[in-house]
C-alpha cells in the first residue's frame, strides 16, 4: 500500500514516521508513506497557496490550483483521495478495515479557513476524525495513517487486534501484568490459574459486561453507518 500526504506542514510528520510500529512497517516495505508540500506546486509569487475568500470574512481559503495540480501529479487510477474535513463522515475502525484494502491513498490536509468548495469535484471520500475543530488536517491524517497501517497484513499479528476494542461491536477484555497485586489490587483469580477455557470465557463475559456500562451504544449497532 502506499500513502501520500499533502501537507503544508510537513515536517509535523518527522516523529510519527520515525518510531514505532509505523516505522518498522515502513521499513519493511510494507507500506510506502510520501509527504508531499502542496506549496511547492504553487505557481504564484512567495508559492502562495492560500486567499481571501469571496464574499468576506474572516481568515484564508485554500486555493485550488496547487492542490489540484499536487494530486494530478501523483494520482493513479486506483487512488483513493480522501480530503480530511471536520465535515466528513466520523472516522471508525470499520473505516481503518475498508481503507486497509486500498492501494492507494491520497490525504489531503487543510489548514487556516479550509477548503474552496470546490475541492468536492476532485475528491472521493471526506473524513472527520470528530466534532471539534484542530488548526490542521495534519492530525487527522496521521490518525488514519496509523489506524490502517496496523492492519496492513504482516504489521502486527493478527491476534494482536482480533478482540480489540470495535470489533465485534465490543471493547476489549481487561488486561493486567505483573506484579499479581499491587497496593492491594489484585489480579483477578481466574486469570492466574491457567485454565485457558476459563480465561476464554472470562474474557468474552468482561468484554460483554465492560460494553454494556462503558459503551452501550455499539451493542444497539448505533455508532456507525
Ligand atoms: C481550522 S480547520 C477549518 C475548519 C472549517 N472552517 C470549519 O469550520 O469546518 C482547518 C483544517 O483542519 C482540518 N481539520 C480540522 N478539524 C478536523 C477534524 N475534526 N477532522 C478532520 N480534519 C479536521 C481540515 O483539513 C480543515 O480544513
Amino acid at each position: 500500500m502506499k500513502i501520500d500526504i499533502l501537507t503544508l506542514f510537513p515536517e509535523m510528520f518527522t516523529g510519527f514516521l520515525n518510531e514505532s510500529i509505523v516505522r518498522r512497517a515502513i521499513e519493511k516495505q510494507l507500506v510506502e508513506i510520501n509527504i508531499i508540500n502542496f506549496r511547492s506546486f504553487s505557481k504564484l509569487s512567495n508559492h502562495q497557496v492560500d486567499d481571501t475568500p469571496y464574499g468576506g470574512g474572516g481568515g484564508m481559503v485554500l486555493r485550488l490550483e496547487p492542490l489540484i495540480d499536487a494530486i494530478e501529479s501523483i494520482q493513479k487510477k486506483d487512488s483513493k483521495i480522501i480530503l480530511l474535513s471536520p465535515e466528513g463522515k466520523t472516522f471508525h475502525q470499520k473505516k481503518a478495515f475498508e481503507l486497509k484494502k486500498e492501494k492507494h491513498i491520497i490525504l489531503i490536509c487543510g489548514h487556516y479557513e479550509g477548503f474552496d468548495e470546490r475541492i468536492h469535484e476532485f475528491i472521493d471520500d471526506e473524513i472527520s476524525i470528530g466534532d471539534y475543530i484542530l488548526t490542521g488536517g495534519e492530525l487527522p491524517a496521521m490518525i488514519v495513517t496509523d489506524s490502517v497501517v496496523r492492519l496492513i497484513d504482516g504489521v502486527i499479528k493478527e491476534s494482536s487486534y482480533q478482540n480489540e476494542s470495535f470489533q465485534n461491536q465490543l471493547l476489549d477484555y481487561p488486561t493486567y501484568t505483573k506484579p499479581a497485586v499491587f497496593r492491594g489490587y489484585e489480579v483477578p483469580e481466574v486469570l492466574l490459574n491457567g485454565n485457558h477455557e476459563k480465561i476464554k470465557a472470562w474474557r468474552k463475559e468482561q468484554q460483554q459486561k465492560k460494553t454494556e456500562t462503558k459503551r452501550p451504544d455499539l451493542l444497539r449497532g448505533e455508532s456507525h453507518d
